[in-house]
């Protein structure tokens, strides 16, 4: 499959440079990473959207470092040949530089090559710390879930030309601080080729059209684990909740019936050692 990607590597992936397009995908475990990896994914993204699709929480807010640490770890295990992306959770680094900066710590030390946080303009100190602490850093622009309460839920962004061009010198600004490359999420597909038309390094999209230099999407979404409504941007290639509830079902009735097990999914005793017992006859 190639050699291990590194964040310099992936930050040459331009599309418009004759790059291919770069492939992201969620895993939150040691099974998930080794599909993702399997499958050939570029970059692995133990994404927060942990708290929702695995843990679940109603959104991404309530997860925390120790738990983002915990399953960094179970997916950096299986040394996969993808880069292992992981989350910083809501305020682990809004509150201050030195918190954010031991923060990130904790996710390289769970196995994490390069951390992503959320935010535009504004997250710039918090990149540069974490940069000059030698971690590389993933932006995340447009529709940022853990922004939700602010944004008035989970909406897309940049809809107006002056909220696109707040994008775009977002974008410029996470780029100029450091970031190796950026997720662009929930805005309109013009904003996303403005985006990644402006920056040398790569834009990932999930809902952000399809000039972006990559895409993602969560795993559990691809692989239709999740029920429910789905945004427009997610496309199922699979209906592994359905399958899983079919097998299980027909599990619980051959259970029932008496179906399972059968013979060959028993231990067998040696025959002499089986009938000495019958020697002893059935106690109790
Ligand atoms: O947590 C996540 O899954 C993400 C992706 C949606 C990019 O941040």
């Amino acid at each position: 499959m190639g050699s291990k990607l590194t964040a310099p590597t992936i930050s040459r992936r331009k599309r418009h440079l004759g790059a291919d397009p770069l492939v992201m995908l969620t895993a939150y475990d040691a099974p998930s990473a080794r599909m993702a990896d399997e499958a050939g994914a570029d970059l692995i993204l133990v994404g927060d959207s942990v708290a929702m699709v695995v843990l679940g929480h109603d959104d991404t807010m309530s997860v925390t470092v120790g738990e983002m640490a915990h399953h960094t770890a179970a997916v950096a295990r299986t040394r996969p040949r993808a880069m292992v992306v992981s989350d910083m959770p809501w305020m682990s680094y809004h509150v201050s530089v030195a918190d954010t900066v031991t923060n990130a710590a904790a996710l390289v030390r769970a196995g994490a090559g390069a951390v992503k946080l959320e935010g535009g303009a504004e997250r710039v100190p918090m990149i540069e710390a974490i940069v000059s602490a030698q971690v590389p850093v993933m932006g995340h622009l447009g529709l940022t879930p853990q922004s939700m309460l602010a944004q008035g839920g989970y909406r897309v962004q940049g809809r107006t030309s002056g909220a696109a061009l707040g994008l775009v010198a977002d974008a410029k600004a996470l780029a100029h601080a450091g970031c190796f490359a950026i997720v662009l999420e929930g805005m309109p597909a013009a904003v996303g080729q403005m985006i990644t038309d402006a920056l040398d390094v790569p834009t990932i999209g999930i809902g952000a059209g399809g000039a972006c230099d990559g895409q993602v999407l969560v795993f559990h979404d691809v692989l239709g684990l999740q029920t429910g409504l789905l945004p427009r941007f997610v496309r199922r290639y699979a209906a592994l909740h359905d399958c899983g509830v079919d097998a299980l079902a027909r599990f619980a009735a051959d259970v029932r019936s008496g179906a399972f097990p059968r013979d060959d999914e028993c231990y067998e005793m040696n025959p002499d050692e089986e009938s000495a017992l019958g020697l002893y006859g059935h106690q109790g």
